[in-house]
């Protein structure tokens, strides 16, 4: 069914001059575009965002990393646009997600207390409708 998913381009992706190469990868799969804006979100929309990983040992390195610079939200239209979008990302660790993938082609372990993986996609159509009223 026609659904909305939120993507993020992360501050990683948005500092490395990678937001136009990702987009191209989400218009040539043939997603629509319904809204899109540059976001430097405060710590609170952040805490909202990541409340289920409040605790766990990479929750203030990850604040602190999506606290670093701007990051691009991107409300996403489409059939199955959820794991669709979320295939094109691949696995959430950068240097095992599959070549083909965003984060397989771009990214890296950089040695970081945290995952840099350049990219966000809601995991279900209820956190789709949470996280793109946070962000939108
Ligand atoms: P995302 O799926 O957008 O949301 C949680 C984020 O936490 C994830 O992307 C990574 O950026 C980061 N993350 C997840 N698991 C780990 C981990 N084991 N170590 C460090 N960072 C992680």
């Amino acid at each position: 069914a026609t659904e909305e998913t939120l993507v993020l381009v992360k501050p990683d992706g948005v500092a490395r001059g990678l937001t136009g190469a990702i987009l191209a990868r989400i218009e040539a799969k043939g997603y629509a575009l319904v809204d899109i804006r540059l976001v430097e979100p405060e710590r609170a929309t952040l805490e909202q965002h990541y409340a289920e990983h409040e605790g766990k040992p990479f929750y203030e390195p990850l604040l602190e990393f999506m606290l670093s610079g701007p990051s691009v939200a991107i409300r996403l239209a489409g059939n199955r646009v959820i794991e669709g979008f979320r295939s094109l990302a691949g696995t959430t660790d950068p240097t095992t997600a599959a070549p083909g993938t965003i984060r397989g082609d771009f990214g890296r372990d950089w040695g970081l207390a945290v995952q840099q993986n350049l990219v966000h996609g809601s995991d279900s159509p209820e956190s789709a409708a949470r996280e793109l009223a946070i962000w939108f």
